[in-house]
């Protein structure tokens, strides 16, 4: 394996970060994970449209060029002879000595690595998951995509050890914002689309944004609206998205069935629209 550390491609047991990197002292650094399929970059202008935003929000500056990305990202694909997998982004403020404040004149360091993935099992997608639900312990800006990621990391490990696939994270209003990694949707009664608003309580997924689209262009009512974990518990259908999984059916909450505890149709048919979107 090749990694991508501050302009050197490196075997990848030697590519590190400095010891005083912002990344590894605050989590002062944002990330984005794309897909790669047939050896092709998914999604491309999308990842980095939203790690223009990232940056932005957080007054981070482009470590490189945001035109010189797709020149390094293919060289990691190639390197690394990938067809089907994920690369990894990773931009921080910089190495520094430990302060809290900005440092001046720290150019922002950029790590590039790749792996091999195909998605999750065809039986589990074919089956569906459960998910369990957890509090929403986040800060209040989850719309950026910053590495300070523990309360995800926490809330995902309670649902493994409760045996469930991902954890749905429930706002102090009782609102379902998103899992751990993945955004929510569900099939209300009435046969409406519904998913968390793009606001700053969640992370507009780039999976999300693609499935409204195809959502919309399928003639379904769609509402970005909150819903409470009550109204996801009555859904005919619930599905999570996420670059690593796709769209994964979910058909158990917490110990509630949902509709009839398979896959349903809505979910099935955007599944298959979305594959093709990537292939
Ligand atoms: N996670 N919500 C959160 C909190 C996420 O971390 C992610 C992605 C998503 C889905 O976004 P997208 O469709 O753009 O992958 C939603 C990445 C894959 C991760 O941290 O591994």
């Amino acid at each position: 394996r090749v990694s991508y550390v501050n302009g050197r491609y490196l075997p990848h047991v030697q590519a590190a970060i400095h010891v005083d990197d912002r990344g590894h002292h605050f989590a002062d650094s944002v990330y984005e994970v794309l897909p790669v399929v047939k050896g092709r970059l998914c999604h491309l202008d999308q990842h980095l449209d939203r790690l223009e935003r990232s940056l932005g929000a957080l007054a981070i500056s482009w470590p490189v060029p945001r035109r010189v990305f797709p020149l390094i990202l293919n060289q990691v694909i190639s390197r690394n002879r990938l067809t089907d997998g994920l690369v990894y982004i990773q931009a921080s403020r910089g190495a520094a000595p430990r302060n809290h404040a900005f440092p001046l004149d720290t150019p922002s360091s950029l790590v590039v690595s790749a792996w091999p993935h195909s998605g999750p099992a065809t039986a589990l997608i074919e089956q569906g998951v459960r998910v369990v639900s957890q509090p929403d312990l986040r800060w209040k800006r989850p719309d950026i995509k910053a590495t300070g990621l523990l309360p995800n990391v926490l809330a995902r490990q309670s649902a493994r050890e409760a045996g469930a696939f991902e954890a749905w994270l429930i706002n102090d209003r009782g609102f379902v914002t998103e899992g751990s990694a993945t955004n929510i949707f569900i099939v209300a009664p009435d046969g409406a689309l519904l998913t968390h608003p793009a606001d700053n309580s969640i992370l507009a997924g780039v999976t999300r944004t693609n499935v409204l689209k195809l959502a919309r262009n399928l003639g379904l009512e769609v509402g970005e609206r909150p819903f409470t974990l009550a109204e996801a518990l009555r859904a005919r259908e619930a599905f999570i998205t996420g670059t690593t999984m796709m769209v994964m059916p979910v058909v158990k909450v917490d110990e509630s069935v949902i509709g009839d505890g398979l896959p349903g149709p809505i979910t099935r048919r955007l599944r298959e629209l979305y594959l093709d979107l990537r292939r």
